[in-house]
């Protein structure tokens, strides 16, 4: 089986991790998770949202999270924006990278983003505009990839539709979200059986969240089709707020630990990524849901 020999981890525990986090976490607690998870060798962090703070109220301090991190030179700051107020405030401070979601399904688009795909279309086309006018790249998520908590399944030709135009507008990568972590390798393999007859494996990146434990099996199929990024949150923190139930990204030192085993490249120490789970962890009073960082306590 060829398997990539680099894979590029794009920790979102900052931003999909913390955004559904009810209780209160201080700026300084987010700054500090952030230049750990750098510290550890995460090269790609998406370290915050600039939303309504009306709809994420965690996410309404990232301008400060941006302005207070200190920046390591190897380390992309990303940050996800709806629209083009979001992006504004996000140049304001400084973000590397910019990254537009849209949905596969219309009634989470409406509940995530209050409008239409057609309309979330026309804002993400917006936002990339001003982008390439400002010479920031942007990613491009699609959530409900093979799975809707409010349509059920999702066929594979809605996805491969709106992975097609978000690159036609000049998105240089689709994250495929599978939102509500409901995909099995056999849902995972058909999606991906669509999208590649249109679109090289270069441009994909998968996120998996981990409700059903599936995410470890659907990333191996992934990179079995030759998909060399993958989402991730340390401790597997997270879930989304408008996808009930959604529990966190597959966890960054689970997926280290199956990526170290096959012998490919992240770049990430997992001892260290190890504690960081266990020190945001223990900052929000649980235990870490990474089954590798259970496993490691001695
Ligand atoms: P809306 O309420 O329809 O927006 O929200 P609006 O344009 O009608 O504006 C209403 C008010 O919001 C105005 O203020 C705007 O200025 C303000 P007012 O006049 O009432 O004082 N506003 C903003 N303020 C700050 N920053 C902004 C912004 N935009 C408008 N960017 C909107 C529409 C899209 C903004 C809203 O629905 C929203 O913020 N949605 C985001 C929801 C969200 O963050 N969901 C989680 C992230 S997505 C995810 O987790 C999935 C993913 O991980 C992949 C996967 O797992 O599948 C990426
Ligand atoms: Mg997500």
């Amino acid at each position: 089986m060829n398997y990539p020999k680099k894979v590029r981890i794009v920790e979102v525990g900052p931003r999909d991790g913390l955004q559904n986090e009810k209780q209160p976490i201080d700026t300084a607690t987010k700054i500090q998770l952030i230049e750990k998870l750098a510290s550890a060798g995460i090269s790609y962090l998406e370290a915050g949202a600039f939303v309504n703070p009306k709809w994420v109220p965690q996410m309404a301090g990232s301008d400060e999270v941006f302005i207070g991190v200190k920046r390591a030179s190897h380390v992309t700051y990303a940050a996800l924006v709806p629209n083009l107020k979001g992006f504004e405030r996000a140049v304001a401070v400084n973000a590397t990278e910019v990254a537009v979601f849209c949905a596969a399904s219309e009634a989470f688009t409406q509940k995530n983003t209050n409008c239409s795909i057609d309309e979330s279309l026309a804002r993400a086309n917006s936002v990339i505009d001003a982008a390439k006018a400002a010479n920031i790249p942007v990613r491009g998520y699609i959530s409900c990839v093979v799975g809707c908590p409010y349509e059920g399944d999702i066929a594979p030709e809605k996805v491969t539709y709106i992975a097609k135009r978000l690159l036609a507008m000049g998105c240089y990568e689709i994250s495929l979200g599978d939102t509500i972590g409901v995909g099995t390798p056999a849902a995972v393999a058909t999606l991906l059986d669509d999208l590649l007859t249109v679109i090289p494996a270069a441009q994909l990146a998968v996120h998996f969240h981990d409700t059903y434990g599936q995410a470890l099996a659907n990333i191996l199929v992934a990179l079995q089709a030759g998909i060399a990024v993958v989402d991730s949150s340390v401790a597997g923190l997270g879930g989304c707020p408008y996808a009930k139930g959604a529990s966190g990204n597959v966890a960054t030192e689970d997926l280290v630990y199956m990526l170290d085993g096959m012998a490919i490249e992240t770049g990430v120490d997992l001892a260290a990524l190890i504690d960081t789970g266990n020190w945001i962890s223990g900052k929000l009073g649980r235990t870490s849901s990474s089954s590798v960082a259970l496993a490691s306590i001695s």
